[in-house]
């Protein structure tokens, strides 16, 4: 068997070969369980007596997000919403000041369209067919094939990257697993595995051991339980596997970050339009940014939105990354008389906000830290006026 295009440290090594028989299921499925019995992570979402509405919650959150990020979020938003009518009922505010740091907003909006949904025309209760999840707003294969396997203990496995990578492993998968075929054949792989273990906790325990022994470098297959059964650790070829296409690369962007400053010493924040990314949210006004940029030219660029700005200072840039865009962001500070904005294509509110008081609206997560900032160099402008006045 030969693979293709590969990434990430495993391009110029050898194609995978691989002989032999294929793994042994009933073997594999009974070495998994019994590793997962004494293993497992103790995370919340796996607690006894969890309800359909606690898993579909951490499934929801966990969605491009790590477990390690979710367990800041997870115990905190149950304890606003710990149900579904009661997540039906909140606004959508609230319910992105509770996701705010966690990122992908549109999760937030859907899960709750999705409870609204289900108190309205399922009773309040959590759907248990596939072709039914899969209706809901931000319900995709895996998340309806997670809430069925972990909320309802169906032999499904849902196939996340940890997964993915055990199970393409595991039967030598030479194929990129990005790809929805071979999505499909993993998504087989492990149904045959929970179906061999007959209960819905297989997807957990792969995803445990992709996290914990199985991992993406240096997999530790002299401590994995599946190891004597597994077809690339037999053939040598853990290392090589999963094979894993083109990645689009990353792209880098500069911006400017406006804390602008009206006479009272209130910042101005604005609300993004839906359905941008981040609709729904505040921010500082942001611009594209051009390397070493004079910052009074920014200026100008606030005057069209109708605003007359005064420069005053610059801070340090600091870097996030969304999706594949690599974003350096430059504080800069400004002062006005205040005002509305006319002119900004993006937003559909503008809002002067005491900087004590930013911590009441949801921000994406580079704005939080330009927010930490404005309440910084609040201060120090009163200091400077109240110098002057001395
Ligand atoms: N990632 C997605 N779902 C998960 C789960 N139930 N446990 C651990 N990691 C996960």
């Amino acid at each position: 068997m030969t693979s293709r295009q590969s990434r990430g440290g495993r391009e110029n090594v050898s194609p995978v070969r691989v002989s032999g028989a294929g793994p042994d299921i009933q073997r594999l499925a009974r070495a998994l369980m019994a590793w997962y019995a004494d293993h497992r992570r103790d995370l919340p979402w796996r607690r006894p007596g969890v309800t359909p509405y606690e898993v579909l919650v951490a499934e929801v959150m966990l969605q491009q997000t790590q477990v390690t990020t979710v367990l800041r979020y997870y115990d905190r938003f149950l304890a606003t919403f710990p149900d579904l009518s009661s997540l039906a009922r909140a606004s959508e505010a609230d319910v992105l000041r509770l996701w705010q740091g966690l990122g992908y907003y549109r999760r937030a909006r859907n899960l709750q369209r999705t409870a609204r949904e289900l108190c309205k025309r399922f009773g309040g209760q959590v759907p248990s067919e596939l072709t039914v999840l899969r209706k809901l707003p931000g319900v995709g294969e895996y998340t309806a094939r997670a809430i069925l396997a972990f909320a309802f203990n169906r032999p499904v496995v849902p196939v996340d990257a940890n997964v993915a990578r055990v199970l393409a492993r595991l039967w030598a998968v030479p194929d990129p697993i990005e790809r929805t075929a071979t999505r499909r054949r993993l998504s087989l792989a492990g149904d045959l595995l929970a179906a061999a273990a007959g209960n819905g906790q297989v997807g957990q325990a792969l995803m445990d051991l992709g996290a914990t022994i199985c991992t993406p470098r240096y997999p530790q297959c002299a401590m994995c339980p599946l190891a004597d059964n597994c077809v690339a650790a037999r053939n040598g070829a853990q290392d090589r596997l999963p094979v894993t296409g083109e990645r689009a690369p990353v792209e880098r962007l500069l911006e400017w970050g406006a804390i602008v400053f009206d006479d009272s010493g209130r910042v101005l924040l604005l609300r993004r339009k839906r359905p941008l990314r981040w609709g729904g949210l505040w921010e500082f006004p942001r611009f594209p940014r051009r390397d070493g940029e004079d910052p009074q030219r920014l200026c100008a660029r606030l005057d069209r939105w109708g605003l007359r700005v005064h420069f005053w200072q610059v801070g340090a840039s600091f870097t996030y990354q969304v999706t594949r865009f690599r974003v350096s962001l430059r504080p800069w500070g400004g002062c006005c008389g205040g005002g509305r904005v006319t002119g900004s294509d993006e937003h559909d509110q503008a809002r002067w906000v005491r900087p004590e008081r930013l911590g009441n609206y949801a921000l994406p997560s580079p704005q939080r830290r330009l927010a930490r900032l404005a309440k910084r160099w609040a201060r120090e402008l009163t200091q400077v006026a109240t110098a002057r006045r001395h």
